[in-house]
């Protein structure tokens, strides 16, 4: 395999589907590139996953110990063809303690040596990340606003890993707000070298890899059908000197912050994190028996 990366910023595949991940992985080598860099995954991405799919098209729903062994699984096979860092998702909805995710945690750290733990940007997520920064790579997800990115920030201040901050940014265009200020904003707020990586998330287009790139963004999580692919087969083209992004949604405006703050002078709430919690509950909670 050639070592020839296609840019600076690390490549995940955003799915819970591994033939996505290979297939991804050969346009890169097939174009000449190194393959992927990893991978994120999550509750309802693995609902999607097509062996789940087909069981529960035959009516056939799973335990809980089952669809754990079958994310296991998902994980394991998404490692053959993108070993580096693959976000395995603890579950957690509004009660679920960060004693909870912690225990989680380290279970789920031991399916693959890849792994990397996403924990939900909530205070009982914060809690956890704290407890785990010195044992596991994390990357906090759901994270919807500038004052969360900093409560994360300085939440992991020491972590013995980089920490993924995970924006997500097509939920934002969604309800008319320009989601790549918030990547944009977070970059110039924590700076390129710190103990956190921007990992750019809910991208639905090759304009949203473009303006992500032109950022500078460290890292960028691609869902193969919406954007992966058409941006491959554009033939990979990266943002020129002269790019410009375009979206008109409003702005985001950056706000100055004090990274040196206790977390908890943050605010944490973002209607769109508790939105986003309860749809991964849901989609997960929806394939299990009882
Ligand atoms: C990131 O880790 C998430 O899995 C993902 O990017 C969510 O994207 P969506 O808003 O398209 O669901």
């Amino acid at each position: 395999m050639s070592n020839i990366r296609l840019t600076e910023t690390k490549l995940f595949i955003d799915g819970g589907d591994p033939t996505e991940t290979a297939e991804a992985t050969h346009f890169l080598t097939q174009a000449g590139y190194k393959g992927l860099d990893g991978q994120t995954t999550n509750p309802s991405l693995v609902a999607k996953n097509p062996d789940i799919v087909a069981k529960i098209k035959a009516d056939e729903k799973l335990t809980a110990a089952e669809l754990l062994q079958k994310y296991k699984e998902i994980v394991q096979d998404i490692e053959k063809s993108a070993a580096g860092e693959i976000s395995i998702e603890v579950y957690a909805d509004q009660n679920t303690t960060a004693e909870e995710m912690v225990a989680q945690a380290r279970e789920m750290g031991t399916w693959i040596q890849s792994r990397v733990i996403k924990l939900p940007t909530t205070e009982q997520g914060l809690l956890a990340a704290e407890q785990l920064k010195g044992e596991l790579p994390l990357n906090l997800t759901l994270c919807f606003s500038q004052q969360q990115a900093a409560a994360i920030y300085s939440a992991t201040q020491g972590s013995a890993y980089p920490v993924f901050i995970s924006p997500f940014i097509g939920r934002l265009d969604d309800r008319g707000e320009n989601g790549i200020d918030l990547v944009a904003n977070i970059l110039r707020m924590v700076g390129h070298q710190s103990h956190v990586q921007i990992l750019t998330a809910s991208i639905r287009s090759v304009e949203h890899i473009l303006g992500a790139l032109a950022l500078g963004t460290h890292a960028l999580t691609l869902p193969f059908a919406k954007a992966f692919k058409p941006w491959a087969e554009k033939g990979f083209p990266l943002p020129g000197e002269d790019y410009e992004y375009h979206f008109n949604g409003s702005p985001i405006p950056y706000e100055e912050l004090d990274l040196a703050a206790d977390w908890r002078s943050f605010d944490l709430h973002h209607d769109l994190t508790a939105v986003g919690l309860q749809k991964f509950v849901d989609d997960w909670n929806s394939l299990l028996d009882g």
